[in-house]
């Protein structure tokens, strides 16, 4: 499973690189918006650090002004892939752009007949959004389910990427699924990480040792 940061924020980004476990980047521009930054500057500066695919949005919401928006995007930098909302213009867009070898990213899916929709099309990520349903009394999970073994009967190609994932449960779910891609927040990386017994374990072995080192001396 590759591991996505869902950010646009540097040093978390700095953060997850120094791990060893980050893969790529997804934003939107709400994301964008929060840090406050030059969009594109921004953009350039996440790809240099994570040296993976970058999730850029564009906000317009017919086709020809998405397509003219995804080849400023790519321009930024190599590892641009361009999110395109899952309504019936960026459907057509990522046709477009699929067809000129621009990578695309199908994001705001909520239900498995629009990830449907963009398999057949052979988008390169679809990111139906889990916390988003969990949000409104849906199982959330369930919908990565199903968009798994759709495109397993199939042999899609498009790369299943978790996403509005908000607690190490619904990575370790989307796992569990077989998506290919989980993006979460900093945070839950964190949690992933953190084991109160992995905590308390560690220090009554240094302990331990500390003991025996001092009673080593003493002999
Ligand atoms: C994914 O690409 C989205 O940016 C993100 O996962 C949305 O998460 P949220 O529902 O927590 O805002």
């Amino acid at each position: 499973m590759k591991f996505f940061l869902d950010t646009a924020n540097l040093e978390e980004i700095r953060q997850a690189a120094s791990l060893g476990v980050l893969d790529g980047v997804t934003t939107n521009p709400s994301l964008v918006a929060k840090e406050g930054a030059e969009f594109e500057k921004r953009i350039y500066d996440i790809c240099e650090i994570v040296q993976g695919p970058v999730s850029a949005e564009v906000v317009s919401t017919d086709t020809e002004g998405m397509i003219a928006e995804a080849h400023k995007l790519k321009n930024i930098h190599r590892w641009v892939v361009v999110k395109l909302p899952t309504i019936p213009d960026g459907l057509k867009a990522a046709k477009r752009l699929l067809a000129e070898g621009t990578k695309v990213n199908m994001t705001l899916c909520f239900s498995a007949s629009q990830a449907l929709l963009v398999g057949k099309l052979g988008a390169t990520y679809v990111s139906p959004f889990v916390g988003r349903l969990d949000d409104i009394s849906h199982v959330g999970m369930d919908l990565i389910r199903d968009i798994v073994t759709i495109y397993r009967n199939y042999s899609f190609t498009t790369q299943v990427l978790a996403a509005s994932l908000r607690h190490p449960l619904h990575v370790v779910d989307a796992a569990k699924a077989g998506a290919h891609v989980a993006t979460m927040p900093y945070k839950v990386i964190e949690q992933l990480i953190k084991h109160p017994l992995t905590d308390k374990g560690l220090a009554q072995f240094l302990k331990d040792w500390e003991k025996a080192q001092q009673s080593l001396v003493r002999a």
